[in-house]
């Protein structure tokens, strides 16, 4: 498409998992840079559902192939800012079985994204998946600590890596999410653009217009919120524009601080835990195992 008819200079992104959705999200800015998914979307999908409801679960090798053909429908939608699809791990899985499974899913499709989570060894499989050419979109990250981590892990990849700061959630818990944008944005600044950040969790108009005013290179949002803004006629924060983060009563967020940190150090002496991704991990190895006939951790003895 042309360059006059993009309605914001962020790549857009639909966050979900039903191919449907995204030809219907697709069609309102008749553009769409890319998608993400996850084991809760995909656990969402049409026919997923449809198939537990008809009590049919799946083995892993059976649901690993609903989600690459998922993924495969949705693919040729999409532009260049390609689809991320989410590696299985659960809080003991090792950097190397990530790779393993990174290296199959970036085969399922020529625009795919890998994405690994902002822990250790999420780390240590995506500085080994950049040196062989696979391009990752690091999730799941809820502190400055980890975006750092993510650009000193990936220094040197040919492709730009995706680091996706989960807004949303920290707004849930009285924080305002986008300050962790914005501090991420700020220190980046002062590196080589290696990284984009992908503002994520986005749950409603004022989060995507802020993520459009800091200058956020990727946005991705749910469905109804694409809908919100179409319905606003696509319209960019103005210069007057001034983010005020909210919670859900109208209260003020938490503010949280920016931290002079080097992004230049060794990516392992950063302190990179955060309760939150550890939160993420469980709900997505239990929305994951929801639709299996027995638990990921047995399932090593299934066909696959
Ligand atoms: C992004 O990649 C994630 O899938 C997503 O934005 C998570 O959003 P949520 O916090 O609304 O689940």
């Amino acid at each position: 498409m042309d360059k006059e008819e993009r309605k914001t200079k962020a790549k857009i992104l639909l966050d979900g998992g039903d191919p449907e959705e995204t030809r219907r999200i697709k069609s309102l800015a008749g553009y769409l840079d890319g998608q993400t998914t996850n084991p809760t979307l995909i656990a969402k999908n049409p026919e997923v559902r449809k198939r537990m409801a008809a009590g049919k679960r799946f083995t892993s090798a059976e649901e690993r192939d609903a989600y690459k053909q998922i993924v495969q429908e949705i693919a040729p939608l999409v532009g260049d800012a390609g689809v991320s699809i989410e590696v299985f791990a659960d809080l003991g899985t090792k950097a190397e079985e990530m790779l393993e499974q990174g290296r199959e899913m970036f085969s399922w499709a020529a625009n795919a994204y890998i994405k690994y989570p902002c822990t250790h060894e999420g780390l240590r499989a995506a500085q080994i998946s950049v040196r062989e050419g696979i391009r990752v979109n690091m999730t799941l990250c809820f502190a400055q600590e980890q975006a750092a981590a993510v650009y000193a892990a990936t220094k040197g990849a040919k492709s730009p890596v995706y680091v996706s700061p989960f807004l949303g959630r920290l707004d849930d818990r009285g924080e305002d999410g986008m300050d962790l944008v914005k501090n991420i944005r700020r220190m980046y600044a002062e590196g080589d653009g290696h990284v984009q950040v992908l503002a994520a969790s986005i749950r409603h108009l004022n989060h995507l217009l802020g993520a459009f005013s800091l200058g956020c290179e990727l946005v991705t949002a749910p469905a109804k919120v694409w809908q919100e803004w179409a319905e606003k006629s696509f319209a960019a924060p103005g210069e007057s524009f001034v983010y005020q983060g909210k919670n859900k009563t109208g209260q003020p967020l938490a503010p949280i601080a920016y931290k002079p940190i080097h992004l230049n150090a060794d990516w392992e002496s950063f302190d990179i835990r955060h309760e939150l991704t550890e939160k993420g991990i469980r709900q997505f190895v239990a929305d994951y195992e929801s639709t299996l006939k027995q638990p990921a951790s047995a399932a090593g003895s299934q066909s696959g």
